[in-house]
């Protein structure tokens, strides 16, 4: 093993042809702040362009994959164009070359579920639990996740998942195409760790080839719609719903939206 970066909310770790990146601030449930996006964004370009790096490999702690962004930061820093830290962490992953893996254990909420749309391979802990609650929180859904979703299993699912914003199991996850698979929690990391050495040994063009195909066809239609979705979002931040919804997360309590129409 070399290049470890420790002590860091994103500590990265270059082995056998593996980056792994890993989301790291456990006693905010791995909130993402400015910071972490742009930490983040960084790891993946470098991580694409290094031939040293065959798989990238992103993951959180045991109870936390990450609780989507911080919401305190993100009132106080929203982002304001392509440059900010999240645009350029939702790009990177998006647009990565490489193939990007994802083990996920505990809570993936928010960005923490729409980022797995843009990873290649999702394992997920029999424990973990998903949540988008984008429309709970006056706000609307990102990441080209509009897009994705209802590709991925129809408009009335993701309606559902979308519309209540209710949190949903790793085998749920499983049956609607978000998760490759679902592994006992305990084996979770070894299992994936084998399974990136594997694809670590495959002709790394020819993977890379694959996945541009893979993708080639939502392409143009993903970046317009991650730019739909960020106007929309950033226009609902500053919403009297949103306001309500993330004054209530902090004070504890449960939003009343009932005086906005
Ligand atoms: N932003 C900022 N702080 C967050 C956070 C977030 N997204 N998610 C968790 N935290 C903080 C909590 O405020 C708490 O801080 P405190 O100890 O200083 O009070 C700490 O992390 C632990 O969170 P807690 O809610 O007590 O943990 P839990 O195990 O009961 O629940 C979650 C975990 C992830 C289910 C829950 O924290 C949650 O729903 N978070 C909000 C997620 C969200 O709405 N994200 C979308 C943002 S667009």
């Amino acid at each position: 093993m070399n290049n470890v970066s420790s002590g860091d909310q994103i500590q990265t770790e270059l082995g056998e042809g593996i980056l792994t990146v890993r989301i790291n601030r456990p006693e905010k449930k791995n909130a993402l702040t400015v910071a972490m996006y742009g930490a983040l964004a960084d790891a993946l370009q470098r991580g694409d362009g290094d031939p040293a790096v065959r798989v990238i490999l992103l993951c959180g702690c045991d109870d936390c994959f990450t609780s989507g962004n911080d919401i305190a930061d993100f009132i106080n820093f929203p982002p304001t164009g392509p440059e900010s830290p999240v645009l350029r962490f939702l790009t990177a992953i998006a647009g990565a070359e490489k193939p990007v893996m994802a083990a996920v254990s505990g809570s993936a909420v928010g960005v923490g579920t729409t980022l797995l749309l843009h990873c290649d391979l999702v394992y997920a802990a029999d424990t973990a639990l998903f949540q988008m609650p984008f429309v709970s929180l006056g706000l609307c859904p990102e990441a080209g996740s509009t897009l994705l979703l209802p590709q991925l299993m129809g408009h009335r699912r993701a309606s559902e998942l979308l519309l209540f914003g209710e949190p949903f199991s790793a085998a749920r996850a499983e049956q609607l195409g978000i998760v490759t698979a679902v592994l006992p929690q305990g084996d979770l990391l070894r299992t994936v760790r084998a399974k990136a050495l594997q694809l670590a040994a495959q002709p790394a063009a020819a993977v890379r080839l694959t996945k541009s195909l893979l993708k080639r066809d939502n392409a143009g239609k993903l970046l317009e719609t991650a730019a739909c979705e960020i106007r929309c979002f950033l226009e609902r931040l500053a919403s009297p719903e949103a306001g309500e919804a993330l004054r209530a997360f902090m004070e504890r309590r449960k939003p009343d939206f009932s005086q906005f129409d």
